[in-house]
């Protein structure tokens, strides 16, 4: 997958990212599967969405914390310039997982949502989120699993797509204790659920 020419497709869906229907049917349903596996113990401060999109997570994830600073990151410039738009008391800034311009140990949890195939080094991507979370801080990793070998050929496009047990072994390697690994969408979407213990 060639990174520029895939971060320019997000740029042109931009524009009607937000109306397509495919909004309702699909993210709409990840973004309130993730949000029903959080369970933390006090309301979290900081928040931030990694490949953030237009913001439609965090939109949802306002209505529940309503007193966090909520931060978005994308490398795709339309896709932040629409989430801005739509959510002007939030920060968007255009940058990639691998390299987030946040501060260390800055964010009490951080979500993911149907990016994490696109990113170009995904273990750099996940020690990033592992240094910006605080000790005792929480990242949710949603994406698309892997078909079976035999319908692969579905797949092409989808980037790097990884299974459940590669997911494990990069967060373990980011210094990510894994909490959780839970399926959404008839196996279609797994949420991985790791958290920085020091
Ligand atoms: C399918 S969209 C999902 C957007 C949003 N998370 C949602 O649930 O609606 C994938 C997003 O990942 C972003 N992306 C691509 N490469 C990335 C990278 N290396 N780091 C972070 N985000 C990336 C794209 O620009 C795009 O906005």
């Amino acid at each position: 997958m060639d990174v520029s020419s895939d971060i320019e497709k997000f740029n042109r869906w931009s524009g009607t990212y937000e109306e397509s229907w495919f909004q309702y049917l699909y993210f709409d349903r990840i973004h309130n599967g993730v949000l029903r596996f959080v369970t933390v113990k006090s309301a979290p401060g900081d928040i931030v969405d990694v490949g953030c999109g237009t913001g439609r997570l965090l939109r949802k994830i306002r209505e529940r914390w309503p007193q966090a600073q909520l931060t978005g990151i994308d490398p795709a410039e339309g896709m932040v310039q629409k989430a801005r738009h739509l959510m002007p008391d939030a920060a968007f800034m255009v940058s990639s997982a691998e390299s987030i311009p946040l501060p260390d140990a800055s964010a009490d949890l951080v979500f993911s949502t149907t990016s994490f195939h696109h990113w170009s080094d995904q273990a750099q991507g996940i020690r990033e989120i592992r240094r910006v979370l605080r000790p005792g801080g929480q990242f949710f990793l949603s994406d698309i699993a892997p078909l079976p070998f035999f319908l692969r050929c579905v797949n092409r496009g989808h980037g790097h797509l990884r299974t459940r047990h590669e997911v494990r072994t990069m967060f373990e390697q980011a210094g990510l204790e894994v909490q959780a690994q839970r399926r959404l969408m008839l196996g279609h979407i797994v949420v991985t659920s790791g958290i920085r213990r020091e």
